[in-house]
């Protein structure tokens, strides 16, 4: 017989980055503290709440076929609720209601607290509540306090700061995101301890530009500190952090990293373009010779680590000449791995009045060649890896096969192993790699 749940259910999609990845997990906090439950999918949910991405125009276009569906779920079962949080919810407020009467509420990222009252009190249908005031910065820390629902037991992200004050000409962030805004180094230290307490082996340091950490304090605070500081806190094993940016790295950060154990062997490091005319209409606020001394002096200091980019291919006004200048500093940075963007308009950035736009089959094209370029240095680079020993994290079993497990090196590569003996999530293992892909490791735990 099938089990009958009385439950109130919620389901959430995410899209974007890892901030909002964390921020699902306080609003699963929040909804779970008023007694609601997950649904598996969408169609058994009461609460609907899409938690929205801005970076770029196909991340929205996702959205909006979302909220047709549960346009339809509506019709069939009044009463479910539809809220919009991220970054759509912060850029575009009200106006998506008006478009869109099927949303109920609008909540934008520095909201998180006010959803248990909007849907327990103020949550009736058609009831249209909107709440998108920036992050008040006497509240960032109250902020990171909400409950939140992890979705793992062993990897927990940890938020040091909100905002970016870049503005680089192509991005939305700082529009919707507001000013950098930071935690407390003490605030930062005893979440972790408690995570250390429950038993997180791995914890990820999330900010737009985690380099300029601390610097709204004006007192010397700076990413180094927070490192030294969380490299004191026992039992967590593996410390990430994202986003890195070129301009804000200083050696004596590359230092801290250096020093600390737990920091991993792994940089995710966006350069963006190859061509400095290019990084210069970005506003990035670095050139290609200052890129190259930073990430030398990474790898001297830190040998062996995984560094990762993003690239933005087809930003208005780059030539071929331009995007050949980024091939061949792929070829010669030699990045693990790239994520490469067509340049997506954003309206109200710098960049969207630009006039000189490239075509979409000239973008199409570059993209293709940057991932050809790169798919090859990432493959030879990974097959430099075959017979070595890792250090790896167990994540747990694939999906495709039980019997075989997956975990992650310091370097964040991805290795699957066949299972042996008796393993449990967060077992820290010894894999050697057998044979290595674009993307994934193939290996045999030896220890
Ligand atoms: N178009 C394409 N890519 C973008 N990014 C940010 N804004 C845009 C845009 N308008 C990319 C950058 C950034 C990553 C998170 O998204 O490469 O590093
Ligand atoms: Fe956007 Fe630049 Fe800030 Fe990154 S550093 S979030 S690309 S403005």
């Amino acid at each position: 017989m099938k089990e009958v749940s009385f439950d109130k259910k919620y389901f959430i999609e995410t899209y974007g980055c890892q901030m909002n990845e964390s921020d699902t997990e306080r609003i699963s906090g929040q909804l779970e503290e008023l007694g609601y439950v997950p649904a598996d999918i969408l169609d058994d949910a009461d609460v609907v709440i899409l938690n929205t991405c801005s970076i770029r125009q196909n991340a929205e276009e996702k959205v909006y076929g979302k909220i047709g569906e549960v346009k339809k779920l509506k019709g069939k079962k009044p009463g479910v609720l539809l809220g919009i949080a991220g970054c759509m919810a912060q850029e575009n407020k009200g106006k998506l209601i008006e478009r869109m009467p099927v949303i109920d509420f609008v909540i934008g990222p520095y909201h998180i607290h006010d959803l248990k009252d909007i849907v327990s009190r103020r949550g009736a249908e058609g009831s249209h509540v909107v709440m998108t005031t920036q992050m008040n910065p006497n509240r960032v820390n109250d902020y990171s306090e909400l409950h939140s629902v992890r979705k793992s037991r062993i990897f927990a992200w940890v938020p040091i700061m909100q905002g970016c004050n870049k503005f680089c000409t192509y991005c939305i962030v700082p529009y919707v995101r507001g000013r950098e805004t930071s935690r407390t180094i003490d605030d930062i230290c005893r979440e972790i301890e408690k995570l250390a307490r429950e038993g997180y082996k791995e914890i990820n340091l999330l900010g737009q530009n985690v380099n300029s950490y601390g610097l709204d304090f004006h007192d010397g605070t700076d990413f180094g500190s927070l490192i030294h500081a969380i490299d004191k806190i026992d039992g967590i094993k593996r410390v990430r952090y994202m986003t890195s940016h070129p301009k804000d790295m200083t050696f004596g950060m590359v230092d801290a990293m250096a020093a600390s154990p737990k920091v991993v062997r792994h940089m995710h490091l966006p350069v963006q373009h190859g061509a400095n005319e290019i990084l210069r209409r970005m506003n990035r606020g670095y050139t290609i010779e200052r890129f190259k001394e930073l990430l030398k002096y990474v790898r001297e200091k830190m040998p062996g680590i995984t560094v990762t980019t993003d690239l933005i291919t087809g930003f208005p006004g780059e030539t071929e000449d331009m995007h050949e200048e980024t091939l061949t500093l792929l070829k010669e940075m030699k990045f693990d791995s790239a994520y490469t963007f067509i340049y997506s308009p954003r309206r109200g950035t710098p960049a969207a009045r630009m006039t000189n736009q490239v075509s979409d089959a000239v973008c199409h094209r570059r993209l293709q060649e940057i991932m050809n370029v790169e798919n090859e240095i990432s493959l030879s680079l990974n097959k430099e890896m075959e017979g070595k020993v890792y250090t790896v994290i167990a994540e747990g079993e694939t999906k495709q096969n039980p019997d075989n497990w997956f975990g992650r090196t310091s370097g964040n590569k991805m290795v699957i192993f066949p299972k042996t003996g008796s393993l449990s999530v967060g077992d820290i293992l010894k894999v050697r790699v057998d044979t290595a892909q674009t993307w994934i490791l193939k290996g045999t735990i030896v220890e």
